[in-house]
């Protein structure tokens, strides 16, 4: 296998996003748009990777902070495509075999095409090939000319095309192999006499052509895997082509969708056959869900494992926990971050739970909010229940037994514990630590005056 490295280019800001942040960050189906290509590149074989950075840099470097095959290239002032490819030599130094180049914001483009692009440039012993597509409305693409022969001769800019040139609908994808010597010694040959007064990357055609090499232009099959994202409408449209593929390997490892098109899975989730998904679920942050799960319509997942035959019930909100084996969730829950709840727990409606271990068999079916607690195995957890864990300054935990049954309307004033088999009485406050196998009951000794209410009257 002949050596590959790549060059993204991804130095611009993005001025049609309209945003605080530069475009390649904008996240697509979970991940940064540009992560997208760089992935696809890696998929396709290499080991180099080389971002030309400007605008954010060290935002954008910091999106992929320790990966070791990732090098930066800074260019200062965004002088053109070619001017980009340029600043990214030095880093390359060296490097002899295919160079990749890329756009950081294509993030539909897949490593099956750049693998048969490579094949194609390879076979044909190019000097350069550049992948194009047949577009209905090519405006605003560089255009590709080809001689009566149907020989690629050069690229035209929307800006500098004449009105014959701008009605050729084969565009310019901006994504190409190059053969490294060729790059290296022609880079610098291309001058910025256009209509933008930039560096054209694409002049480099014309120019091997003009020196007789091999000049390749290969259409790809699927127009929209080159689709270069520009504003939000196109960001959204990327994302809903992104989620179909997702949501499609998903459906053929064995899960079924009711809805694909209103289920929003993000890249790097889990899911084992036979679990559900219902519409409107929003999962990702690398969640891993087991099989024979359902879950219901609008549950919002993100960093979660959770075990098999699990059911979370309508619009609950799971972040960073864990799940055991057939537990229930919802509807309406929240389980926020460092909830571990062990086989067969039943979290119901309204509850709350926070940096929490709960043991198997235990329930918490109502209205209730549980934090910084440590409950055993078979506990039951009565409606109203409250873990009093913060005192304004201090967070401070409580910790239940296994069999402890906990009635409605307790307040456990943390830090404080229930030993294991006592029963703590409905409207009880805890204050004090309960020994085991006791009663914990804290009432206010009721009064009832007769015929009150008649004397008032
Ligand atoms: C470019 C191509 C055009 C092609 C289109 C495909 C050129 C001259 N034109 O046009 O033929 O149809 O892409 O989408 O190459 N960038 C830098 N530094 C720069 C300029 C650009 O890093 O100085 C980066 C941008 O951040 C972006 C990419 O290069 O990721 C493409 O730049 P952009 O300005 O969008 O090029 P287009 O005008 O779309
Ligand atoms: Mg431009």
């Amino acid at each position: 296998m002949e050596s590959l490295a790549t060059v993204v280019l991804a130095a611009g800001k993005g001025t049609r996003m309209k945003s605080g942040l530069i475009k390649v960050l904008h996240p697509a189906a979970g991940l940064p748009m540009i992560a997208w290509p760089v992935a696809a590149a890696r998929d396709a074989g290499s080991d180099t990777i080389v971002l030309v950075i400007g605008h954010q840099a060290s935002a954008v470097q910091g999106a992929f902070r320790g990966a070791a095959d990732i090098r930066c290239a800074m260019q200062e002032e965004q002088l053109g495509t070619g001017h980009a490819v340029a600043c990214a030599l030095e880093v390359l130094s060296g490097f002899r075999g295919t160079i990749l180049i890329l756009c950081g914001d294509t993030p539909l483009l897949r490593a099956e095409t750049l693998k048969s692009m490579l094949t194609f440039h390879r076979d044909n012993g190019a000097a350069i090939t550049v992948l194009t597509a047949l577009m209905d409305d090519p405006y605003g693409y560089g255009r590709v000319v080809r001689d009566a022969a149907g020989q690629v001769s050069r690229i035209v800019e929307q800006k500098d095309a004449d009105p014959a040139e701008q009605e050729i609908r084969e565009i310019n994808s901006g994504i190409y192999c190059m053969d490294s010597d060729f790059l290296y010694s022609n880079i610098n040959g291309i001058g910025n006499d256009n209509a933008q007064g930039e560096y054209y990357l694409t002049d480099l055609l014309a120019i091997a052509v003009h020196k007789g090499l091999v000049c390749l232009a290969l259409p790809t099959a699927d127009a929209d895997e080159i689709m270069g994202v520009n504003d939000r409408v196109q960001l959204a449209e990327a994302g809903r082509i992104l989620r179909r593929r997702i949501n499609r390997e998903h459906m053929l490892n064995g899960v079924t969708f009711i809805d694909p098109e209103t289920t929003y899975i993000d890249h790097g989730v889990t899911i084992g056959a036979d679990s559900t998904i219902h519409p409107g679920c929003q999962i990702g942050g690398g969640t891993i869900i087991g099989c024979g799960c359902e879950i219901e319509q609008c549950v919002t997942i993100s960093g979660c494992r959770i075990g098999d035959d699990c059911h979370i019930k309508a619009a609950s909100v799971l972040e960073d926990s864990e799940l055991g084996e057939d537990v229930a969730v919802g509807p309406m829950a929240h389980l926020r971050p460092g909830t571990v709840l062990a086989n067969k727990v039943k979290i119901g409606n309204f509850v709350e739970t926070k940096k929490i271990v709960m043991g198997a068999g235990s329930k918490a079916s109502h209205l209730t909010y549980l934090g910084d607690a440590e409950i055993g195995s078979n506990v039951n957890i009565g409606c109203g229940t409250i873990t009093c864990n913060y005192d304004g300054v201090k967070k401070h935990r409580t910790v239940i037994g296994n069999d402890v049954f906990i009635g409605s309307d307790v307040q456990l004033v943390a830090p404080v514990s229930v030993g294991r088999n006592s029963l703590v009485a409905a409207g009880t406050t805890v204050t004090i630590d309960v020994p085991p196998d006791s009663l914990a009951l804290s009432r206010t000794p009721q009064v009832n005056k007769e015929g009150w209410r008649l004397k008032k009257k």
